[in-house]
Formats: C-alpha cells, sequence, structure tokens
C-alpha cells in the first residue's frame, strides 16, 4: 500500500496506544498521590466513574461519593454500598461507594447498629472483616441477597468503577490493597484485602464465584452480636479443595454443586468487645499477630495448610505490633451478650452456596454484563475494520 496509508495506519495505532485502557487491577497509587478520579475513561459502554477517590473531612458525611474504601482494624472498615436506596447490588454495583464505621476517611458513616456482629482476622496471606448487619441502613434494599465488589468485573474496570482499597494494618501506613472482594446481601457482609507481598495475593482474593457469597468465599467464625479481632489461618483459595484421590483441586463456579464444603480456618488471639466500647467510643483494639503457634491448636487447619508454601507466613508478621499490647481489652462483655442463637453463624449460613441457582445474586442482571461484554467486542470488531480498511 502506499507510503501515507502507512503513516495513516501509524497514527491511527500510537493513537490507540496513547488511549491504552489499563485495567483498575494495574492501577497502583501511593495513598497520598491518589488521583481525583482513577478512572477517567470516557465513552466505554459503563459510563463514567461515579464519584471520586480524593476523598477528606470536606467530602464526609451523607452526601459522600468516596471510593476509596479502607479496612484497618475491628472498628474501622468501610464496606460497598449504594449511594441512595432502591437499587439492589447487582443493578449499582460499579456505582457502589464507600460506607465506614467511623468518621475520618471522607466518606459516608454508617448509622449507629448496622453492624450487629464482626471478626475481624489477620493471616499471613490477608485482612478480612465478615459479619453481620441491618443493610437497610446503608441503603440496601431488603432482603436483597446481594453480590460481589471487585476490583475487576466483565470490563475490568471494577465494581465499583474505580474504587481503591487501602489498609494500614500491614506496615503502619497506608498500603494499596490491589486483590479484594467484598461480598454484601441477605444481612451479611465480607470483605477481605489480600496483601500483594503473599504469593497468592490474587488466588485468596479470587473474583469468579460471585454467586457463591461469604460462606464459600470467606469462610469464618463470625457470629452475630460478637465483635471480636483475631489472628487467623488462611483459608483455602476459594474452589481450590482436595478430592477423594487426595490430588488438590479446583472446582469452577457453573460446575454444578461444589464438591466440597469450603474449610473453616481456625482463629486465635481474639479480643471480643461490645458493639458500643467499638462504634460509640475510641477503643484501643489489638490487630494480633498471625504466627505459626497461634495457628496449631486446631486439628482443623492441617489438611489444607499442607498445600500452602511455609515461607507464606515469614515476612509480614513483624510490622504489626503497636496496636498489639493492649491485654486489657479481652474482657468480654460482648461475648456474654451473645444470643444464643450462634446457629446463625457465618459458617453454618453459606445458604447462598446451597442455593446459588435461584438467589438473585449480582448475575441475575447477566444482561447488563454481557451487554458490556458485546459492546466492547463490538468496538474492539470496528477498529480492526477500520485498520484494515486502511491497509
Ligand atoms: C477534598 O476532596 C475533594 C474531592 O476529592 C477535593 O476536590 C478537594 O480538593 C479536597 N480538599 C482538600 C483540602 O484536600
Ligand atoms: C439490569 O441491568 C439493566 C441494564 O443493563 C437494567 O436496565 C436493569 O434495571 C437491571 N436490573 C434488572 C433486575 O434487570
Amino acid at each position: 500500500m502506499p507510503l501515507s496509508n502507512y503513516a495513516l495506519l501509524g497514527a491511527l495505532l500510537s493513537a490507540s496506544l496513547a488511549n491504552a485502557f489499563t485495567p483498575l487491577a494495574d492501577k497502583r497509587f501511593a495513598y497520598n498521590q491518589i488521583p481525583y478520579k482513577v478512572d477517567t475513561d470516557v465513552g466505554l459502554p459503563r459510563g463514567t466513574q461515579l464519584g471520586y477517590n480524593q476523598c477528606n473531612s470536606t467530602t464526609e458525611g451523607p452526601n459522600s461519593l468516596c471510593q476509596t474504601a479502607v479496612i484497618n482494624s475491628l472498628d474501622d472498615f468501610c464496606l460497598w454500598a449504594p449511594s441512595e436506596p432502591g437499587h439492589t447490588v447487582g443493578d449499582i454495583e460499579g456505582e457502589m461507594i464507600a460506607w465506614c464505621s467511623k468518621p475520618g476517611h471522607g466518606t459516608r458513616v454508617m448509622p449507629k447498629g448496622t453492624i450487629t456482629g464482626v471478626q475481624f482476622t489477620r493471616t499471613p496471606d490477608y485482612i478480612q472483616v465478615v459479619g453481620f448487619m441491618d443493610q437497610t441502613k446503608i441503603n440496601m434494599v431488603a432482603g436483597d441477597d446481594g453480590g460481589e465488589m471487585d476490583p475487576h468485573g466483565a470490563d475490568r474496570r471494577g465494581n465499583p468503577i474505580g474504587g481503591l482499597v487501602y489498609t494500614n494494618a500491614w506496615t503502619g501506613g497506608y498500603s494499596q490493597a490491589v486483590e479484594w472482594h467484598n461480598f454484601n446481601g441477605a444481612n451479611m457482609f465480607c470483605f477481605k484485602a489480600c496483601d500483594p507481598k503473599g504469593p497468592k495475593a490474587a488466588r485468596y482474593c479470587e473474583h469468579i464465584y460471585d454467586i457463591m457469597g461469604c460462606g464459600f468465599n470467606a469462610p469464618s467464625n463470625a457470629k452475630e452480636g460478637v465483635f471480636e479481632s483475631c489472628a487467623s489461618d488462611s483459608q483455602d483459595p476459594p474452589g481450590q479443595y482436595v478430592n477423594a484421590a487426595g490430588q488438590t483441586t479446583t472446582w469452577r463456579q457453573g460446575d454444578g454443586n461444589p464438591p466440597y464444603t469450603p474449610r473453616i480456618p481456625s482463629s486465635s488471639l481474639c479480643s471480643t468487645f461490645a458493639s458500643t466500647d467499638i462504634f460509640d467510643k475510641a477503643t484501643n483494639i489489638p490487630i494480633p499477630t498471625p504466627s505459626a503457634g497461634s495457628q496449631s491448636s486446631s486439628s482443623s487447619i492441617s489438611s489444607g495448610s499442607s498445600s500452602l508454601p511455609t515461607s507464606v507466613s515469614t515476612s509480614h508478621t513483624s510490622s504489626v505490633s503497636s496496636g498489639s499490647s493492649s491485654a486489657s481489652h479481652s474482657s468480654s462483655s460482648g461475648t456474654s451478650s451473645r444470643p444464643a442463637s450462634s446457629s446463625t453463624t457465618a459458617s453454618t449460613t453459606p445458604s447462598r452456596t446451597q442455593d446459588s441457582s435461584n438467589s438473585p445474586s449480582e448475575t441475575s442482571n447477566n444482561s447488563g454484563a454481557g451487554k458490556s461484554a458485546t459492546s466492547l467486542s463490538m468496538i474492539a470488531f470496528t477498529a480492526l475494520t477500520l485498520l484494515y480498511v486502511v491497509a
């Protein structure tokens, strides 16, 4: 073809490279260098980022559209929830905003009584909060079985689009949790942030089991009415199990029902509180450091933990100590107020795991995700056709 066409082709190629799309999970920001909006893409099928990522005392409160969440400790964490009532998680996962358990992050602040039980755990691989809530207090629809937020999604812009997650639990300063997942629904929540220094961060924070809920993706010992901060063994990566032949293998969503029940890792060194201690006043809450010693007491760990490289637990344990000195907080005033009905533990309510086929989770709105994917491939097809015509 004529030389001028090569020039035109080159111009088109460099234009498309200049506008190269970066998936959310590839974006890294130091905490003090977070841009106003992390997602600046325009003209894509799901539109523009709803809120912003620079969040401060000006943005804090009932009108906040902050999309930077933190998980720091038992009393200081956020969940992704709607900015306005009336929309299910499946409808609005791309526009979720941060609702935090306490002020100080420039976000919406959860009303009193939102969290009705929560377990914070720190493991060698991740931190997580799992618990129970009155989800209507954070604009969720009563009875909504909910779904998953994570930094991926069919178009790789994340749910919410542009959502960032940070924690000060690993180094004392804020560091970005690149891989994370948050399931909210049926008055339960789980939010896991995986330490990027760990060898399997993406696996522990897997995003492909979006209809399976907390019992599958984040099995825990969380109990209604109990508020505790613990060290823990790591879960098995979601989907991974040991089959009858003794081989470690992976079940995928869509392959019928899971052929196994996810192992609940044992938690240890728990400090238990009354909810009023942690949400109504400042209380120094320890973040226990998981160690080999703290994990050895339970036999339930050994089967699964053999699949973890032993090196995992060594690297991250030194940094936490600041908060963990206060033994005085292990007074268990919260424990005695625990409802007898601990039949509602997170471990026994993976009901969404059992009947995921009829739970109206985010994938019930497959039309939306499917449409996005189709539109994206249409764009790609159009671009290729254009290049072909030029050539
Ligand atoms: C607070 O955040 C808003 C929204 O991101 C931003 O426009 C404003 O400049 C920030 N204010 C300060 C003092 O940093
Ligand atoms: C699903 O997504 C579509 C847009 O893709 C939207 O119109 C609809 O309200 C959503 N919810 C349901 C339950 O279909």
